[in-house]
């Protein structure tokens, strides 16, 4: 593929020849589902503007939340993190949850403080959309992304993206992180844990 990647492979990505990262995060994804479901009240509204492509977005206080979506954050952040040796810091989080008929118009995340976003897919009925990446500025067709439940994708924040209609009755339930990637760090407790117990990795970690 032209563009680079496979976008139903794992590990490190290449879209449009910019660093991606699709992965499979440890939490249960019907568990999760149901917290993000409960968040997605008229108060949490990012905005109160309908014609904002983030109207639709529902704001999680990550810090303040249950266990499970620490956990799912964490453990998002911590297999990017290691894969790509950079220490991965959380800017703010939002759920979105598409009844039928609508999608996410293209857009983009330049305008945050990220440099990285992420999407995973908590709930994701067949027909319920996919997520395309569009090439801005150069030729060549969408990268269409099939989701899959419990998976997260990880892409740079400003590669033009959306989702199409849901044609499912069912909703179709997702959670977005804006993420920065620092400067090289040392590996923290939590990296070494995971790539011990994830990975199977214990020797010469820090290399
Ligand atoms: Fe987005």
């Amino acid at each position: 593929m032209m563009v680079g990647c496979a976008p139903e492979e794992m590990g490190m990505l290449n879209i449009y020849r910019v660093p991606g990262f699709r992965g499979t995060c440890k939490v249960d994804p019907k568990e999760l589902t149901k917290y993000l479901v409960s968040q997605a009240t008229e108060g949490n509204r990012v905005t109160q503007d309908p014609n904002d492509v983030k109207y639709q977005d529902f704001e999680l206080d990550v810090a303040n939340g249950p266990e499970i979506l620490k956990e799912a954050v964490e453990d998002i952040m911590l297999q990017f993190g290691f894969s790509c040796g950079y220490k991965v810091g959380l800017v703010n989080a939002w759920t979105i949850c598409h009844e039928r008929e609508h999608q996410t118009y293209p857009h983009n995340h330049i305008d945050e403080e990220n440099n990285y976003a992420c999407v995973y897919w908590a709930q994701v009925p067949e027909g319920s959309g996919d997520l395309e990446f569009y090439p801005l500025g150069m030729p060549g067709e969408p990268i269409i992304v099939k989701p899959i439940a419990g998976q997260f994708m990880i892409f740079p924040g400003s590669v033009l993206h959306g989702v199409r209609q849901n044609l499912s009755d069912e909703l179709r339930v997702s959670m977005s992180l804006n993420l920065i990637m620092n400067i090289r760090q040392p590996l923290t407790e939590g990296q070494k844990e995971f790539a011990r117990d994830r990975l199977g990795i214990d020797e010469d970690i820090e290399k």
